[in-house]
């Protein structure tokens, strides 16, 4: 589906029925990413799902249902390129932009990575439009100096050698070594889904990340049920950081995800899917206004 947000293209999944579930993609990736949670959850088969989704990757029939709202943030995957520079601020704006287009004024919102600075971002600027966050393998903190300087060696990178050049350097990094030595299927989709991106996207997004503002010290006023899962072997965003943000936010619950790196929801969607779906069922039902 698309729609014209803030005055962007927008390309999004919209499947399935219950509780809104906003789902917001990591650097540099799309919406695929989240394929086996719109199986899951939405009972539809997801955007770039395996012909075959698998029982590990199904979840619990009984489990609730959702109605999953997933955007390609602008640059990535279908939807158009940003004309100059964004902020993390802008995804997030954008994130509520569609879900006023698509009438949800209150949802679980959830990010990975990128994604979840964009989803604190959210939960700071709309603490009411938050039922619940979804953290996934992401960090509060802001970039370190030399963190910032990776950053804009790789944005030369894109602007010489293009997409493909940035998924070589991050692929690698993104995965346990045990999915990226044995799950060829998992690298390659990912590998297809960054170089979906446009260059104009992953440079505008790099500079995003550099200048994304610590989140550090919001986390104590995040008064929703939050659920945390990150890879046990998440090399970019490790536990023991995971670990120190849900020690912040009053009510907050860790799952260390095995058998995964920093794509969790991709790598152990089994394991992904149960510890969602058991935060979902207990939310229970919307209070009425
Ligand atoms: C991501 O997966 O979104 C990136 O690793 C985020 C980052 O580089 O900070």
């Amino acid at each position: 589906m698309r729609a014209t947000v803030s005055g962007v293209d927008i390309a999004y999944e919209d499947a399935g029925r219950g509780v809104p579930l906003l789902l917001v993609h990591g650097f540099p990736l799309d919406r695929t990413m989240w394929a086996e949670q719109v199986a899951a959850l939405a009972g539809g088969a997801g955007p770039g799902a395996p012909a075959v989704v698998s029982h590990a990757t199904a979840g619990s029939p009984a489990g609730p249902r959702a109605r999953v709202i997933a955007p390609d943030l602008r640059g990535f995957g279908e939807s158009a390129a940003p004309r100059g520079p964004v902020s993390i601020e802008t995804y997030a704006r954008d994130a509520a932009a569609l879900l006023d287009h698509l009438g949800i004024e209150r949802a679980v919102v959830g990010g990975l990575s990128m994604g979840g600075y964009v989803a604190f971002a959210f939960a700071r600027l709309w603490p009411r439009r938050v039922r619940a966050l979804l953290l996934c393998d992401t960090r509060a903190a802001a970039d370190t100096a030399e963190a910032r300087r990776g950053r804009f060696d790789m944005i030369d990178l894109v602007q010489r050698e293009g997409p493909a050049a940035v998924a070589e350097r991050m692929l690698p990094r993104l995965f346990a070594a045990e999915t990226f030595e044995g799950r060829p299927e998992i690298v390659e989709r990912t590998r297809v889904a960054i170089e979906r991106a446009s260059v104009e996207g992953i440079a505008a997004a790099l500079g995003a990340l550099a200048d994304r503002p610590d989140a550090t010290p919001s986390l104590p006023a995040i008064a929703c049920p939050t659920l945390f899962v990150v890879g046990e072997h998440d090399a970019i965003a490790p536990p023991a950081e995971a670990a120190a943000i849900v020690a912040e936010i009053p009510d907050a619950r860790l799952l260390v995800v095995p058998h995964a790196g920093h794509m969790a929801p991709l790598e152990n969607p089994g394991a992904v899917n149960a510890a969602l779906q058991e935060f979902l069922r207990g939310l229970g039902e919307e209070p009425r206004a």
